[in-house]
């Protein structure tokens, strides 16, 4: 073992970086003054959020008759009688026109102010775009905006988010996803950054910063909320909301430090996993909520619970034996503020009432409440809780579009291109086929219009499939259709009569190549789980029958997870994977595949060849074994499809004169690392670079590599230039059993493309 030489306890990592939101005394003030003001039922009541159908017309608490309007009586028992404090989600699961939303929230406010006029906080899931407002720019989503590695479209995309969402008069968004998401059982990888830490860290933060900007009050930007705390994606069934286990090093090396990066840059909400780490459901563990969030990070803004989660302590994981313990024990670890989402006069009484029996002190309600207000004065909610349509005039504008189509151009990821066949030549004949390839809603996938997106192609029949943005390019002469392989709203997929696979195949007869577009439908949450990873048998049927025909195939994949593709990848001539990219990405396919647009996308997961080797790419030592011993296989290889990092481009880059600024360092000290990246081919092209670290001895096994750097540049045919990263200590160290970051001594590797260097830590 190596003698440890650095220790670097956790909490002092925090003072590298820039100072947490801002303490604003003036704000403190008034906060503690409305407090002191406060009955026990309107601090409480501060503490509820309800969906918005619980207050409209409707036959129960669950829907809303349509056109959707606030029921007064409802709204008064909510709001004025409970003094609730903050509304989530939209009515009947579906987008509204601004000025619905406008109406709407005029309406809460108005109701909702009380004797104290205090704002009521409205908060909604603006996950790729504005979800839930008609006509908002769709952007890809998160899993594709990891892929484009550009710090700025990212920073750009939750800008325009921000300005749109403020826009339908709605201050609050539960985006950024932070989870480390190295599973691509789990339905929502596809919201995520993808698996690996650095990479969500780097890009989470761009997305606080676009949404939050330098003030939350300006009228043109929203407060995040970090999701979901800690560790949700990582449950061993890989299905949503079931148990996780994962050991207090791991949540610390891989998880957590995505969120410790979005709160340093001052986010000023986070809401809880939903599932159970270690036995313990998150939303009951003071450890996880007090002990490492509150005093450890020194995280100062708002806790909100995910859906009915206090409920779900006692009606899902029985830590608590009926709604009242639940709610004693979710208060008690750390929530500030519940969702409930539907029967509130439960919450407020029995919350009350623990006060009153001295199970909840008052004081944590104080803490609770605090936290609650300050972020409505911050948000400048006190004085304009709703700003006016007409200060919005670049919502859906042409320059948003822009940005969402150059985020989908460079999130499309080249992962294979037998003999140059891409890009296409003018007037090639064309198959367009398969289940993905005229549905604007497998572009977009879930929290689009509405929760599981299927309400998509309601509101997105403007934009361009795959196959209208095709045909545009192609010219309708050189473009036939046919589906091949339909999907079924219950969530299968089957041959419908003449749009089947035969006549796939009789069509591809008369074309020059095959555009075929697989993948899967939009889903969320558990609607989304999955018990087999391989891409439905129907669509496997349809690619091998058509790579059968001898012509050449490009597959576009279109899916929120890699579903598996090794029966038939060896036969397609070329591989894109789009992800979700939102209204702009069959356009942006389109220009990929007629040479107008570049490639530039690098996968943000491994993609696997096979359902048993999961393994992500910075997997230990022990995880890659080929051949033991004699004759027996061990079958272990370390063998995804494609690689973390992978994207090919139309150019080709050399990479040379790796150089690092010393041979042998100090802990404590920086090494400075360059490289020269020439486009050596005759295209403009975008080029990723990125920086890999090895620890090559160490007291845990290390991990075979770990992004610690990239940069994305952009090179015409002959430049060249040199990209630098500095690395120092926390990127030399590892999360020990004792919780500890440290650093050991010994030999470690840089790796930038095909080159190595290697270097010591004394
Ligand atoms: C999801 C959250 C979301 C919340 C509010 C939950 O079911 O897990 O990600 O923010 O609903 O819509």
């Amino acid at each position: 073992m190596k003698k440890i030489l650095v220790t670097i306890p956790f909490i002092a990592l925090s003072l590298y970086s820039a100072a947490q939101q801002k303490i604003n005394p003036v704000i403190d003030q008034k906060v503690k003054t409305l407090l002191s003001k406060m009955t026990l039922e309107e601090k409480v009541g501060q503490m509820a959020q309800i969906t918005m159908d619980v207050i409209t017309n409707g036959k129960d608490r669950f829907s809303s008759y349509e056109p959707v309007a606030l029921n007064q009586q409802q709204l008064e028992h909510a709001l004025v009688k409970y003094k609730v404090g903050s509304v989530l989600n939209t009515a009947n699961n579906r987008a509204r026109t601004r000025e619905v939303w406008h109406q709407i929230i005029n309406k809460i406010q108005e109701t909702g102010k009380g004797r104290l006029n205090i704002p009521v906080l409205y908060g909604i899931d603006a996950i790729h775009g504005t979800t839930y407002t008609a006509d908002a720019t769709m952007f890809p989503q998160q899993i594709g905006q990891a892929a484009t590695r550009n710090r700025t479209l990212v920073y750009k995309g939750a800008e325009i988010t921000a300005y749109e969402t403020r826009a339908s008069a709605i201050p609050w968004n539960f985006s950024p996803v932070l989870d480390l998401a190295p599973d691509p059982r789990f339905p929502r990888q596809w919201e995520t950054f993808g698996e690996d830490t650095y990479l969500i860290s780097e890009l989470g933060l761009q997305m606080v910063k676009g949404f939050e900007g330098d003030n939350i009050a300006d009228p043109y930007r929203v407060a995040s909320c970090l999701k979901h705390f800690l560790g949700y994606q990582v449950s061993v069934s890989g299905k949503d909301r079931t148990p996780a286990y994962i050991p207090d090093h791991v949540l610390r090396d891989y998880h957590l430090p995505p969120f410790k990066a979005a709160i340093e840059a001052g986010a000023h909400s986070i809401m809880i996993n939903s599932g159970i780490v270690n036995g313990v459901p998150v939303h009951a563990n003071y450890n996880l909520l007090t002990k490492l969030l509150r005093e450890e990070l020194g995280f100062k803004g708002l806790i909100v619970t995910d859906w009915a989660d206090i409920e779900n302590l006692y009606a899902r994981d029985r830590v608590a034996k009926d709604h009242k313990e639940a709610i004693m024990l979710a208060i008690n670890a750390g929530i500030d503020m519940s969702m409930i989402a539907y029967d509130y006069e439960r919450f407020c009484d029995n919350l009350i009432a623990l006060v009153k029996e001295g199970k909840v002190k008052e004081s944590r309600i104080n803490d609770a409440v605090t936290n609650i207000l300050t972020l409505k004065y911050k948000l400048g909610l006190f004085e304009k809780a709703v700003h006016s349509l007409k200060q919005y005039p670049k919502f859906a504008s042409k320059e948003f579009e822009q940005a969402a189509y150059q985020t989908a151009a460079e999130s499309i990821t080249l992962l294979k291109n037998t003999n140059n066949q891409l890009p296409l030549k003018k007037g090639v004949k064309l198959l367009v086929t398969g289940p993905n390839a005229n549905s604007m809603r497998t572009l977009n996938g879930g929290w689009t219009y509405s929760w599981q997106g299927e309400k998509v192609e309601e509101f997105a029949a403007k934009y361009n499939t795959i196959l209208e943005a095709v045909t545009l390019k192609a010219g309708k002469e050189n473009v036939s259709f046919v589906e091949g392989v339909t999907y079924k709203m219950d969530g299968k997929y089957y041959e419908e009569f003449e749009n089947g696979i035969e006549s796939a195949i009789e069509k591809a007869k008369n074309v020059d190549a095959i555009i075929l577009c697989l993948g899967e439908n939009s889903y969320t949450e558990s609607p989304g789980n999955l018990s087999d990873l391989y891409i439905s048998d129907l669509q496997t049927q349809l690619a091998l029958k058509l790579a059968a025909t001898g012509k050449p195939v490009i597959l576009v994949l279109n899916e929120g997870r890699p579903r598996l593709i090794s029966k038939f990848e060896a036969q397609m001539t070329g591989v894109l994977q789009t992800y979700l990219p939102g209204n702009f990405g069959g356009d942006a396919l389109a220009d990929i595949l007629f040479g107008e647009v570049n490639p530039s996308g690098k996968l943000p997961y491994n993609y696997p060849r096979y359902p048993n080797s999961l393994v992500g790419y910075n997997h230990k030592p022990a995880e890659n074994r080929t051949v033991m011993e004699g004759v027996y296989n061990y079958d272990a290889e370390y063998n995804p499809q494609y690689e973390f990092g992978f994207g090919l481009s139309y150019t080709n880059f050399k990479y040379e004169n790796l150089k690092l600024s010393a041979e042998k360092i100090s802990a404590n000290q920086e090494l400075t690392v360059s490289i020269e990246i020439t486009n050596s081919g005759n295209r403009e092209g975008k080029e990723v670079v990125e920086l890999y670290l090895s620890d090559l001895y160490a007291s845990l096994t290390p991990d075979s590599k770990r992004l610690r750097g990239f940069e994305k540049i952009n090179l015409k045919p002959g430049e060249k230039q040199t990209v630098t990263f500095k690395l120092n200590k926390n990127d030399f160290s590892f999360t020990h059993l004792d919780n500890k970051a440290v650093v050991e001594p010994g030999e470690f590797s840089v790796k930038i493309g095909s080159l190595s260097k290697n270097f010591f830590i004394e």
